[in-house]
């Protein structure tokens, strides 16, 4: 049974959902929604809401008890149910001594720490000109987008390459103009037991062992893991083994030691700057009251406009290249954690969960999907990302980089209506029954809303500080939805079907599955003759 304060929710969004958004727009109130947090701020005026929406949320947010949800996070209670664990990830950017898994967690973070220092130095026995950075899902998204996003930071460093998919074209990929002799294979997988991973990481050590034989290969391995032994029984030394805590979930762990690839990559002063710019957002969201709160009011936004107003899809543009991974990665974050229908919640559930989330970075969006936004029949709760110090020292492209992400926003809301068109068809000359037919076509609806996420700068601070926010945002929501964020009991099943066909596809019988599926065995099968 959905809480009471649910109902007035609803309320509010059908009043929201008759009036039209160009109006809602015209806010007399416009500092109420620009949002402010560390190094950043969320201008959300242009997005379905208002005073009566917040208002209906915050209520909502408080029978949630969303800032006694927020109090446990931050005590290391047990806020992932279904495995009976806490949500430390938080923690290793500071804070959380008073729990008692921290201090462990901090033993684990001055050894990779260590360890980054000395693989900077020499120490290892050779120079580390390359990592190859070999793991998937959260073990891969968060250190891809902190290297796309820094690695001009680091420009005196090793470069990071990235090895996913279990398609060897990867791997080929990965390793194309490498050096085994200064390549260190930094495998991270928290269960050692990702398949993907797990053919990537016989991959890499066989790749070494032929360039460097036996012993000198078992010098250029290095593992980041939750499971020891299996990392031992691949190969890497007792000391080149890096636990990550069970209570850091692999989509929020790029602050473990699955960032050791980062600071090796970037040295130990661009990594503490991350931190502590993730610290600064944490100290914002734990202190800050829901009504001022920046990640909480996002939160409840995201639900009213998932779940309220019913809109299913949710598009990120990165309007950087060096947040170009952004979406990939909020796809994991977001979707992993609130792509569920279990209640978590003893009130269970008010509805549609998480929207999907897609993305891609500006400009290029615009040559590619936008006509769907201008002029396709659906609505989406559009978030545009930008930093204002856009173009790299280049005024003018970076001017331009901004005015396209503010031109999107202000033409998806503002469209322009046949009317209009056709006026200005008219007034360039083009004979009048041209211009009532081809005005048809140029019509664009508009009343399409947008988030503008703006960064003051993009830093090491400020990702740090947006990636925090994305992360207790998820959190916030997933407490709202009544959804567990924490755990991701879906993704298994697919991991278990996958055996199997692999095995049926080498000849095993297949048992009883759908036509389609047999059919595509057997097609498999044939080519492989
Ligand atoms: O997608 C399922 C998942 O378990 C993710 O949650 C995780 O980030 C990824 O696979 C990789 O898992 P591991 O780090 O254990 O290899």
């Amino acid at each position: 049974m959905a809480p009471a304060t649910w109902t007035r929710v609803e309320t509010e969004a059908r009043r929201l959902g008759a009036l039209d958004l160009r109006t809602v727009a015209q806010r007399s109130d416009l500092d109420s929604f620009i949002w402010r947090a560390p190094h950043l701020e969320a201008d959300v005026a242009k997005q379905p809401i208002d005073a009566g929406a917040m208002s209906a949320m915050l209520a909502f947010a408080r029978e949630r008890d969303l800032a006694g949800h927020i109090e446990k996070l931050f005590a290391g209670g047990i806020v992932n149910a279904s495995e009976n664990r806490p949500a430390l990830h938080w923690a290793l950017r500071g804070g959380g001594e008073e729990i008692s898994a921290v201090a462990d967690m901090r033993r684990q973070q001055a050894e990779a720490t260590a360890f980054a220092k000395s693989a900077r130095s020499g120490g290892l026995g050779f120079e580390v000109k390359t990592i190859l950075h070999v793991g998937i899902g959260g073990s891969d998204l968060g250190p891809r987008l902190v290297w796309d996003a820094l690695r001009s930071y680091g420009a005196a460093g090793p470069e990071i390459r990235f090895c996913a998919n279990i398609d060897p074209e990867d791997f080929l990929e990965a390793t194309t103009g490498v050096d085994p002799a200064t390549t260190l294979v930094l495998v991270v997988s928290k269960s050692f037991k990702t398949p993907e991973t797990a053919s990537n990481a016989r991959l890499a050590r066989e790749w070494l062992v032929k360039a460097l034989g036996e012993t000198a290969a078992n010098q250029h391995l290095a593992a980041v893991s939750s499971a020891p032994d299996r990392a031992r029984a691949w190969g890497a030394g007792e000391d080149r083994i890096f636990p990550m805590d069970e209570a850091v979930g692999g989509r929020y762990s790029l602050w473990s030691s699955v960032g050791l690839s980062l600071q090796i990559a970037l040295g130990p002063d661009i990594w503490a700057r991350l931190l502590a710019g993730g610290r600064e957002m944490d100290n914002h969201f734990r202190t800050t009251g829901l009504q001022e709160n920046t990640p909480a009011r996002l939160a409840m936004m995201d639900v009213f406009l998932a779940t309220a107003l019913d809109i299913p899809s949710r598009p990120v543009l990165a309007y950087a290249h060096r947040l170009r991974r952004l979406p990939d990665f909020l796809q994991q974050l977001e979707m992993e954690s609130n792509g569920k229908s279990a209640a978590d919640s003893a009130d269970g559930r008010v509805g549609d969960t998480a929207p999907v989330v897609w993305g891609s970075v500006g400009t290029l969006g615009q040559h590619s999907f936008h006509q769907l936004l201008h002029q396709g029949t659906r609505r989406h709760a559009i978030e545009f990302v930008a930093a204002l110090d856009a173009g790299a020292g280049d005024t003018a492209r970076g001017r331009a980089l901004l005015a396209n992400a503010f031109a999107q926003a202000e033409g998806l809301l503002a469209g322009r209506s046949a009317a209009e068109a056709e006026a200005q068809l008219l007034a360039q000359g083009v004979d009048p029954v041209r211009a009532r037919k081809q005005a048809r076509d140029m019509d664009m609806p508009g009343q399409h809303g947008s988030t503008t996420l703006l960064l003051d700068a993009l830093t090491p601070e400020s990702l740090g500080a947006l990636i925090a926010l994305y992360e207790h945002r998820t959190f916030a929501a997933g407490v709202l939805w009544g959804v567990n964020p924490f755990d991701q009991w879906g993704v298994e099943r697919g991991k278990v079907l996958a055996e199997e066909l692999d095995a049926a596809i080498a000849g095993a019988d297949p048992g009883n599955r759908d036509p389609s599926t047999l059919r595509l065995v057997q097609q498999a099968r044939n080519a492989a003759r």
